[in-house]
């Protein structure tokens, strides 16, 4: 199968795709239709000819799906558990903001999730500022964060109180109010790349890393987002991920894919 023999080579994981690949198949039938190739046969002899097709042939596996408040149990424990330390953790070295990193953070539902938590969920008022860096490599979904509105299937799993206070009701979509994307700086970043200055109080690195790429990539990308991490400071995945170590990590919540740098 063509997935099973391009993904190695773009140190992608075939695992982590079993269950998604008809997103990407669908992208490869769009891209083939573009080139006017008549199958995936004839796309894979393109590849062979043209070098530079792999870069979009890498854009084209990328998995978008998410949604607000994704995994309830988890933005949960962090408004109980997390974030009160953070902030204390925060205060304690005079610090003015938090500052928090949503990598692959797709059209922005992750990030501005941690921003309604922030500002809606904790059950006392933080007393100090929010940052949150949102990146994704994908332009498209950078861009559909920036107009930051979005149908009601995305927003469904949000508390109804949050819903109807944070989100202004535009025809069929929920557009949140400018003062909860405030905090949210968007970018267009590759996680594979140089990590963004940190250090961050939080990073957030759900369905991405270590679901879809290889275990050395994983262990390279885990190794940078520790570094960029406060003393102290919490790691999440997916609940559905596992670390490829946890070398230099403690586990706050093995369920919930919590980790805390030593
Ligand atoms: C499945 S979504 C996960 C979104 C969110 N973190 C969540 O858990 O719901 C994966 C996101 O990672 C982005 N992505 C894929 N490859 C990437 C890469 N190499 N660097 C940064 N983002 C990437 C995709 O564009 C997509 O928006």
């Amino acid at each position: 199968m063509f997935l099973q023999w391009v993904l190695p080579q773009l140190h992608m994981s075939w695992p982590g795709f079993r269950r998604v690949h008809g997103q990407v198949c669908k992208h490869l039938e769009q891209r083939c239709k573009q080139l006017g190739l008549p199958d995936i046969v004839t796309y894979q002899n393109y590849l062979q000819q043209q070098p530079q097709e792999w870069q979009v042939l890498d854009s084209l596996c990328r998995i978008t799906v998410t949604r607000f408040y994704r995994d309830k149990a988890v933005f949960a424990f962090l408004a109980r558990e997390v974030l009160p330390t953070l902030i204390h953790q925060a205060q304690t070295r005079g610090a003015q903001h938090l500052r928090l990193w949503s990598a692959g953070c797709a059209g922005g539902e992750e990030p501005y999730s941690l921003a309604l938590v922030y500002q809606l969920g904790l059950e006392i008022k933080p007393g100090i500022g929010l940052h949150i860096l949102a990146t994704d490599a994908d332009a498209h979904m950078i861009n559909r964060a920036r107009e930051a509105c979005y149908p009601f299937s995305s927003v469904k799993n949000l508390p109804q109180t949050w819903l109807a206070s944070a989100f202004v009701q535009r025809e069929e979509l929920y557009c949140l109010k400018t003062e909860y994307c405030d905090p949210v700086e968007l970018l267009i970043h590759d996680i594979r790349s140089e990590t963004p200055n940190g250090p961050f109080d939080l990073i957030l690195c759900r369905n991405l890393t270590f679901t879809y790429f290889e275990q050395t990539v994983q262990t390279e990308i885990l190794a940078r987002l520790r570094k960029a991490l406060q003393p102290g400071g919490v790691l999440v995945i997916g609940v559905h991920e596992s670390l490829p170590t946890v070398e230099g990590l403690t586990v706050w919540s093995e369920r919930l894919g919590i980790y805390r740098r030593l």
